[in-house]
């Protein structure tokens, strides 16, 4: 028996994400894809492409948010945090709304899942049903967000079912069941040499941004620390004349990474998918929209090496829907025990603790990688995210340029191969020697703001390549004749990868610049930017104190945070005289008045 027309127009779910990474956004997708099975009709949006006046419509909406950095919505729902936020909005607005909230958070940063909390509290405020409480997934969990997350849902799920049950006569439609793709993919028969080329936008009227990146010629690719340093860090230019595009010191560029030919090659080979050949995309439902980033015709080449993220750790919904695919009767089981719920910690040591690519994957799965339909590869694999960089020039002193200092990403695991990070590896590979190489890049304001006054002095403490963001502010500042730039810097040997020293030395002579340096490997024991500022904790006071100095940290999230903040307080004890408490509330003012700033990442 069907559903009648009606039926389906009271069983509407809106799924609405907040994403940075792309893991919300899958997480919407799957929520999608569960609404399907229980005969919804759902519509998933990212929260700013969404009206948010109709919102007091809504009967059912899953809100799926992540947090970034120091508590702060992804980019995708900043203006519906605004909207939602003004204190001017009616109290019962949301009275006929029933909603849920899902955050994706990672409980090493302090605010974990702040905006998913908040969002949820606001709903509340705002006369909204909350049918479930908030889910708090944590990317530090050993079995990864998911283990937050499957529970979560089966709860939506029994209490969504509750509200609205299913039409009579109809089931959940079983995961053994495969949905119709989302596209369908018509292929072209002039697959002879055609070629998705770089074609820069001639629309110089709106500003570089996602949907249309500037195409940005690579002027140099140096590597900075010593070819026998562990480390390999690239200090890389890039080309932005006539692109429209401004920064100041604090702003960040996004970069659109590709995957490696050979990577690309070895995918077309195992799904037995010719490069050249062309298609046209076509939404299998009205409500669906086309992806923005691809070209209509496109080819495969372009497809693989530019959109699917191959290259990333799958994910267990990617098990089940390759499962569907597999006629070799032992992949499939396999396959189909990393998605049951009992096989969760064999997957998880198969694939998340060794980082396992999904390329990879698909290598171990021969027969069924074969058998992949090409419409299906929109859902099995998500497309290749921008990555942010912290500029780490200044358009004063670098005019129609932009740098950055990027570590490439390299570690070891358990697998013999090297895991490589997509964006840092496939930059560090490319020569601007040998022709003209293109990256499609946009800017985007920054969290870090530096004083626009002459006489404010600042305190930058950038270990590693935390430094990029105050190489741009040092060379804004002196382009200014601005005094008063204190940098700690911190890298593990003198010889090894301390770069921008000789920018520095010649700044320093300037009276421009006064530099600490930590460098942690060259004496027994180790020596760290916050040990620098305990020494000299007598001019940082005196900074702090007299010359009202705005305090900045910048690089890696791990510990070095905690460390440095603790360095600046017990200088607040030490010198200031404060006790615990009173240095904790100075640290709490100076953050709320944006005197100290700070910017990590993993
Ligand atoms: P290490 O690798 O020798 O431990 C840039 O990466 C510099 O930051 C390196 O010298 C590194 O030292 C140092 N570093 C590592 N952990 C740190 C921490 N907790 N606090 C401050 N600096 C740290």
């Amino acid at each position: 028996m069907g559903v009648s027309v009606a039926e389906m127009a009271e069983r509407r779910l809106l799924v609405l994400f907040g994403s940075q990474t792309g893991t919300a956004e899958d997480m919407a997708e799957r929520i999608g894809r569960e609404a399907k099975r229980r005969h919804f009709v759902c519509r998933i949006e990212a929260l700013d492409n969404y009206c948010v006046a109709n919102l007091i419509h809504e009967p059912l909406v899953v809100f799926v948010c992540s947090t970034t950095g120091q508590g702060d919505p992804p980019d995708n729902m900043k203006k519906f945090w605004r909207f939602i936020l003004r204190k001017n909005l009616p109290p019962a607005s949301l009275c006929q709304v029933d909603y849920a909230v899902m955050g994706l958070g990672d409980s090493s940063y302090p605010k974990f899942n702040f905006v998913a909390k908040k969002l949820h509290k606001r709903l509340l405020q705002l006369g909204g049903c909350p049918i479930l409480s908030v889910a708090l997934a944590d990317d530090q969990h050993e079995l990864g967000p998911d283990a937050v997350s499957d529970p979560w849902l089966k709860d939506l799920w029994s209490k969504i079912l509750l509200l609205y049950p299913l039409p009579q006569g109809l089931d959940v439609i079983s995961d053994d069941v495969l949905l119709p793709p989302k596209f369908i993919l018509h292929f072209l028969d002039d697959d002879i040499h055609s070629k998705n080329n770089d074609v820069q936008s001639l629309n110089l009227q709106t500003t570089p941004s996602e949907q249309q990146p500037f195409l940005a010629p690579m002027l140099s690719n140096e590597r900075v620390t010593a070819q026998s340093h562990f480390q390999d860090v690239r200090l890389i230019e890039f080309d932005i004349t006539n692109s429209g595009m401004k920064y100041s010191a604090g702003d960040v560029v996004m970069i659109q990474p590709q995957n490696i030919l050979e990577d690309v090659q070895q995918f077309c080979q195992l799904l037995q998918l010719n490069p050249s050949k062309r298609f046209i995309l076509v939404p299998s439902d009205p409500s669906t929209s086309l992806p923005a980033h691809l070209p209509q015709p496109c080819n495969v080449q372009y497809l693989v090496e530019r959109y699917l993220d191959i290259s990333c750790v799958p994910r267990r919904t990617f098990f089940h829907l390759l499962s569907h695919f597999s006629s070799d009767e032992l992949e499939r089981e396999k396959l189909q025990e990393f998605s049951s719920a009992q096989g969760q910690e064999e997957l998880y040591s198969y694939c998340n603790r060794p980082r396992r690519t999904t390329l990879e994957v698909l290598f171990d799965f021969p027969n069924t990688s074969s058998c992949i339909p090409p419409e299906y590869l929109f859902e099995l694999i998500p497309r290749i995210r921008p990555r942010s960089f912290s500029i780490a020039s200044s358009l004063l002193t670098h005019p129609n340029r932009i740098q950055i200092l990027l570590a490439v990403v390299q570690y070891k695991t358990r697998l013999s191969v090297p895991r490589r990070g997509l964006c840092s590896f496939w930059l560090a590979s490319l020569r601007p020697e040998d022709g003209d190489i293109l990256v499609p890049l946009w800017v985007k304001k920054g969290n870090l703001m530096f004083p626009s006054d002459l006489e404010t002095p600042v305190i930058l403490v950038g270990p590693g390549t935390g430094v990029a963001p105050f190489r741009a502010a040092i060379q804004e500042r002196v382009a200014q004749k601005k005094k008063g730039n204190c940098l700690f810097f911190g890298c593990r040997k003198r010889l090894q990868d301390y770069y921008c020293e000789s920018e520095w030395a010649e700044l320093m002579k300037m009276g421009f610049l006064t530099l600490f340096t930590a460098f942690s490997r060259d004496q027994e024991d180790k020596v760290y930017v916050q040990h620098r500022i305990i020494e000299n904790g007598h001019l940082v006071w005196d900074l702090i104190n007299n010359g009202r100095a705005w305090i900045y940290l910048a690089g890696n999230a791990k510990l070095m945070p905690e460390a440095v903040i603790s360095a600046f307080k017990s200088v607040f004890q030490s010198e200031g005289g404060m006790s615990p408490s009173e240095a904790e509330q100075y640290l709490a003012m100076l953050e709320q008045s944006h005197q100290f700033q700070s910017e990590t990442w993993s």
